[in-house]
């Protein structure tokens, strides 16, 4: 009797794993993500060589700046949390009608622990590929 109930239980806690693995989703911090999600999300403004040029670039407000450029106007260093900031949405941008979306509403991924300075934060997944991808692409 008790074997029974305990095979049951492992049954259904099985179906109760199959059911959840479709939504889990390993994180995916690599610059390759990064890539990938920049070609879907940002070349269509910051244009496929992140210089600013994407087709839907014109007639916007203000253009998109160029993405390569990003360490070379901050005396060398690559501002990341800056940009992680940026997309996110939460550094609001200084034209208040800026064209530059928020993906913050979006699903960015599962969130990661990242460690600054002795903090520990979450961060989603997504938007560190999305900044390590621009960080390869620096001049
Ligand atoms: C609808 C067009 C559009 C899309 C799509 C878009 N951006 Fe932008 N982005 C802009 C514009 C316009 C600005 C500059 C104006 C502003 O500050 O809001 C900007 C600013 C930025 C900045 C700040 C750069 C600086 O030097 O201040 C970063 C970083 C950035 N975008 C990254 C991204 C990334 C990464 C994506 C994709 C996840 C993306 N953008 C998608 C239009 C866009």
């Amino acid at each position: 009797m008790t074997l029974q109930f305990n095979h049951l239980a492992i049954l259904s806690a099985a179906a109760w794993l199959g059911a959840c693995a479709p939504e889990a989703r390993e994180p995916d911090i690599s610059v390759e993500r990064g890539e990938r999600l920049y070609f879907q999300k940002c070349a269509v403004c910051h244009g496929n060589d992140a210089t600013g040029a994407g087709v839907a670039s014109i007639g916007l407000g203000a253009p998109p700046p160029d993405l390569t450029t990003l360490s070379a106007q901050n005396r060398g260093v690559y501002p990341r949390t800056f940009v992680m900031s940026v997309v996110d949405g939460f550094n609001r941008r200084t034209h208040p009608e800026s064209a530059m979306p928020e993906f913050g509403n979006e699903d960015l991924g599962p969130a990661v622990q990242v460690e600054d300075g002795g903090l520990s934060t979450p961060i989603p997944s997504d938007l560190i590929a999305l900044a390590a991808y621009l960080e390869s692409i620096q001049r």
